[in-house]
């Protein structure tokens, strides 16, 4: 059965009556929306056959490894929003700001991403606690809260700036070392290990030393142990994860042997810490969060461990394609070193200080997040009958939140293929803020955001002053779906001393 896009567009003009966009205005104020809005059986989306659903079609497009792209079509075939059924898994999948604002403005007190099935039963399995990343309702809100008040405010994040800037010294030096006429074998290694190391700073004041010669082959674990659990976890979300479980597949075993690695990797540090914890420094956040919560210790330890899941390959992946943009784009470039050389003095490091004055090096890094986000998409699970646009859509239901698909719509950014930072710039600009969610939306929204954004613009300041990036080809860069966007081969750059 195909879904077709009967009602597609439509729109119920009596009821706007306010100047926002007319989805987002008629889904939180019009009192006939809901009795005038179409079944989910109505919401246009690719062939639904028996069983499969929409698979065998996704397959034919590629895979999974290529949903990214296939979501870019669909968007363009059925529009704003269309179901999409894989296997057993349906879901409601959201390319529009206007259905984003809308979604937002009735957002609860607890919003639910998509049930992580395969890291709660690993959870359950090994009787461990549930941190943000899984956490729902109050459970999530109290945990949430207790490192919101730190993580979120950019006064208190700013004061990492040191921490940050002491791993950054031994980045550049790395790569002023290690490099081969500029090539450094494996980049988004080297990446991965500055942002474990900035990560572990950060959360267990503790050094690893993975960029020195001589590495920590424990954390050098952690870092492979991270990515096996993402490759993994993706075929268990499309494949009930009870079967894989029953059945010992080896996605299950690897599965659950790189997250016995991360635990107890994670949870030798915690303990470090928990015991130097009377004395803190001023920039000792988690010592203070530690210090103040009222988390048991079996709730920190997975706290934890999901703020540094989310933080290390995320940043790395970011921190990648930053440097692949500007490598393409030698004029953004050339316009971000002066911008530097203008704001930070020769003789001192870039500090957070010197980050309120640069404008354009925050425009880079959002349109390098646009234009390759490393988290194509999140997710809702709808906790209550919700209306968006020209839909009633049950409680229950997954809706995808397309950050790939909306940063690439022509319809909200001209020459969307292009990188220009200029976009972000322009006086009256009419960027819709619900066009650019790399980190995600409302209450439930990337709780390092702060954080990551200071590490990459720091990075980049560091990286561009003593170094030119430069492209060692021109040809087109394949992108694959592996839990973040990866490029398919090696990245062609070079880094040239200046
Ligand atoms: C550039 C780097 C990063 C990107 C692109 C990114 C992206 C995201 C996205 C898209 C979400 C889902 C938000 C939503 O559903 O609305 C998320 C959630 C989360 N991120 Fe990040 N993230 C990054 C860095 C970090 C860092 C540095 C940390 C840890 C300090 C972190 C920890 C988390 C956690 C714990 C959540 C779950 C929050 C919750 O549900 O309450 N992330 N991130």
């Amino acid at each position: 059965r195909t879904h077709t896009p009967k009602h597609k567009e439509s729109k119920h003009a009596t009821c706007n009556r306010s100047n926002i966009c007319p989805d987002a205005a008629e889904a939180a104020s019009c009192p006939h929306a809901a009795s005038r809005a179409h079944s989910l059986d109505a919401m246009p989306g690719p062939t639904n056959f028996p069983v499969f659903g929409s698979l065998v079609e996704l397959l034919r497009k590629g895979g999974l490894r290529r949903q990214h792209e296939a979501l870019i079509d669909y968007h363009k075939k059925f529009g704003k929003i269309f179901r999409m059924k894989l296997g057993s898994f349906e879901s409601v999948h959201i390319g529009a700001p206007c259905l984003l604002e809308a979604l937002y403005r009735k957002e609860g007190n607890y919003p639910q991403r998509l049930e992580i099935k395969p890291w709660k039963a690993y959870r359950d399995l090994r009787d461990e606690a549930y941190g943000l990343l899984i956490l729902e309702g109050k459970e999530w809100q109290r945990v949430r809260s207790v490192f919101q008040q730190k993580l979120m405010k950019p006064t208190e994040v700013v004061k990492l700036d040191g921490k940050i800037n002491e791993v950054l010294m031994d980045l550049v030096g790395r790569i002023g070392k290690i490099n081969v006429n500029g090539r450094i074998e494996d980049l988004y290694f080297e990446l991965n290990k500055w942002s474990f190391e900035t990560i572990c700073l950060v959360l267990y004041d503790k050094r690893f030393g993975l960029l020195q010669e001589e590495v920590n082959e424990e954390a050098m674990n952690f870092i492979t142990a991270v990515k096996t659990m993402m490759s993994t976890f993706g075929m268990m979300m499309v494949t009930p994860v009870q079967l894989h479980k029953s059945l010992n597949t080896k996605t299950w075993q690897n599965h659950t042997v790189a997250w016995d690695r991360i635990f107890s990797t994670a949870k030798v540090y915690i303990d470090r810490k928990l015991k130097r914890n009377a004395v803190r420094a001023p920039d000792d956040l988690i010592g203070d969060i530690l210090h103040h919560s009222s988390l048991s210790k079996k709730e920190l330890y997975a706290a934890i461990t999901e703020l540094q899941i989310g933080g290390v390959e995320t940043t790395a992946n970011s921190m990648l394609w930053f440097i692949f943009n500007l490598s393409r784009n030698p004029g953004a470039q050339r316009k971000l070193l002066q911008e530097i050389r203008a704001v930070v003095p020769l003789d001192q490091d870039p500090c957070g200080e010197h980050l309120k004055s640069m404008p354009y090096l925050k425009a880079c890094l959002k349109e390098s997040m646009r234009l390759s986000p490393s988290v194509p998409f999140t997710s809702r699970t709808l906790d209550k009958d919700t209306v968006l646009g020209d839909y009633a859509i049950p409680k229950g239901t997954v809706l995808m939140i397309n950050t790939h698909a909306l940063g690439s719509n022509e319809e909200y950014f001209e020459d969307s293929k292009q990188f220009r930072p200029e976009r972000w710039l322009r006086e009256n600009s009419t960027i819709n803020a619900f066009t650019h969610v790399p980190f995600g939306i409302g209450k439930r929204m990337c709780i390092g955001r702060r954080l990551a954004e200071l590490q990459l613009q720091l990075a980049m300041c560091w990286l561009i002053r003593d170094f030119e990036i430069v492209a060692t080809d021109n040809e087109p860069l394949d992108v694959i779906h592996s839990g973040l966007l990866v490029p398919k081969r090696e990245l062609p750059v070079a880094f040239i001393r200046r």
